[in-house]
């Protein structure tokens, strides 16, 4: 089959501020799935403001750049659910209860193990330019930050991960889930992502707008809105942000 990414360029760096900020200053016109990667990021950050702690040399830290020009604006969570369910996918080569907690963390059980950070450029309505920031905890033992709940691959197996092996591994999944999207085969992306989301259909403990409730969540919507129902049967919707799972 031909290669969705043709010709594209790695920049292997030692260190960087964040392999995203580095992308995105890179001239314009890079072939498709190129990538920046590094092993030390003295900058990374996460979502929100927040920053994305990664011991230098132990961890997956990458950014790759897509142009999906063929997805409307309104439809940019599908880079999400491609990105998440690739990342999941690698990862379920190596452990179980694997999952995507909307919208795009991955789990290993109750706790984090990898996260995106996805920053588009829209033009007319619609995207122009993807940078893919991609955080993968593998070989890190003790995590430091406040972050609630992380976990590496290590962690669970005992094992150490070859970074170039995992990051080839990563592109090829990213090149294959990102083909559906790229073929107007939406449904099956839809139907996997639900297939793997953190929760879904269970009936689980939420916090939004300061109240506690119990509901269970039975949409992601193509625009990313996630919808849940509670337990006096009343549909609800938010965005990132606007609701926090309680454990
Ligand atoms: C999150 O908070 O869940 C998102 C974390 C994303 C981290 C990755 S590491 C590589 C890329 N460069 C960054 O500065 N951040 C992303």
């Amino acid at each position: 089959m031909e290669k969705v990414f043709k010709n594209r360029r790695i920049f292997e760096l030692n260190v960087v501020d964040s392999t995203n900020s580095y992308a995105s200053e890179l001239p314009p016109g890079m072939p498709e799935g190129s990538i920046v990667w590094a092993l030390n990021q003295i900058k990374g950050r996460g979502q929100g403001n927040n920053r994305w702690e990664s011991e230098p040399g132990k961890n997956l830290t990458f950014s790759i750049i897509l142009y999906p020009t063929f997805l409307k604006a309104a439809d940019q969570f599908y880079i999400s659910k491609v990105i998440s369910l690739a990342v999941a996918d690698l990862l379920a080569l190596f452990a179980d209860r694997v999952s995507i907690k909307w919208p795009n963390d991955i789990y290993v059980g109750d706790k984090k193990i990898a996260g995106i950070i996805i920053e588009n450029s829209v033009e007319i309505s619609n995207i122009k330019q993807s940078i893919v920031g991609i955080g993968i905890n593998l070989n890190q033992k003790i995590f430091s930050s406040d972050a609630p709940n992380p976990l590496s691959l290590a962690q669970i197996t005992g094992k150490d991960y070859d970074l170039k092996e995992m990051l080839e591994k990563l592109c090829d999944l990213i090149e294959y889930r990102y083909r559906f999207i790229k073929d107007n085969d939406f449904q099956t992306i839809d139907n996997d992502y639900v297939s793997v989301l953190y929760r879904f259909n269970e009936s689980a403990n939420y916090l939004a707008d300061g109240k506690a409730f119990k509901a269970r969540i039975i949409e992601v919507e193509p625009s990313g809105v996630l919808v849940v129902r509670d337990n006096n049967g009343i549909i609800r919707k938010f965005l990132h942000k606007e609701v926090e799972y309680v454990r």
